[in-house]
């Protein structure tokens, strides 16, 4: 379902070129939950970018479904990010003028397929059915990343994108959080790819890899992270 090719990503600073990515490659299947680890400044962030079409590469394809994003143009790449895409940041990344409801209608508004309801049922099950109307402010940390969550899955994207969701919670309300992104996700077999310094979280995905030297390498339970 999304096939990364010998992807390669370099970033100039002060006239230094820093390799980040150094072709990279990696095949999800449709349905399946994958954690990245790997230290902070190994370039996790920047694949994510590039796997969801947020940035390009220097080199190499990103196949989604057999189609290659790399080579999308901005309008095409704005459609597949609505449609099939969703990410989760950890920031949360809300629109702080909108209400918790504007932000999950968000998608289904630039999709022309507004749905008040859908939203509303969306937040209900988030467990913000008393909080639709605030603004991101008045909202916990815990509750905007839900509303964040709502806003990625409003559209059934085949696969969902999670950079350290749980980053900037406190280890309970992050674990609550988890809970419901992976409860929301299981029941539709979506695809997840995440992000995270959890080891805990990263043992419940299917696989494991580590960004390491610009590759990724798959690891194991058994090799005792
Ligand atoms: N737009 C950019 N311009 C220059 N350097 C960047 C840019 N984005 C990321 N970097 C650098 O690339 C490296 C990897 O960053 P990032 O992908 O955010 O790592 P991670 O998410 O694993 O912490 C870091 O050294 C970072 O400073
Ligand atoms: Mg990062």
């Amino acid at each position: 379902m999304i096939k990364v090719e010998n992807v390669s990503k370099s970033f100039t600073l002060n006239n230094n070129k820093i390799d980040i990515l150094n072709n990279l490659s990696v095949n999800i299947k449709e349905g399946e939950k994958v954690a990245i680890i790997g230290p902070s400044g190994s370039g996790k962030s920047t694949l994510l970018s590039i796997m969801s079409g947020m940035d390009k590469p220097d080199r190499g394809k990103v196949l989604l479904d057999n189609n290659d994003i790399v080579l999308m143009s901005e309008q095409q790449l704005c459609k597949i990010r609505n449609k099939d895409i969703g990410i989760i940041f950890q920031a949360f990344e809300l629109i702080p003028s909108f209400t918790a409801l504007e932000n999950v209608m968000l998608p289904l508004d630039i999709a022309d397929k507004s749905d008040e309801k859908k939203a509303t049922e969306l937040l209900n099950r988030l467990g913000l059915g008393a909080r639709l109307d605030h603004l991101p402010r008045a909202l916990s940390g815990g509750e905007q990343q839900r509303v964040a969550i709502g806003r990625a899955l409003i559209n059934q994207p085949k696969v969902i994108f999670a950079d350290e969701p749980t980053g900037n919670l406190d280890r309970q309300t992050g674990n609550k959080v988890l809970e419901i992104l992976l409860e929301q996700i299981k029941q539709e077999n979506k695809t997840l790819i995440i992000i995270t310094h959890d080891i805990n979280l990263a043992n419940k995905m299917d696989r494991i890899f580590a960004l390491n030297d610009g590759k990724l390498t798959e690891v194991n339970e058994q090799n005792n992270l």
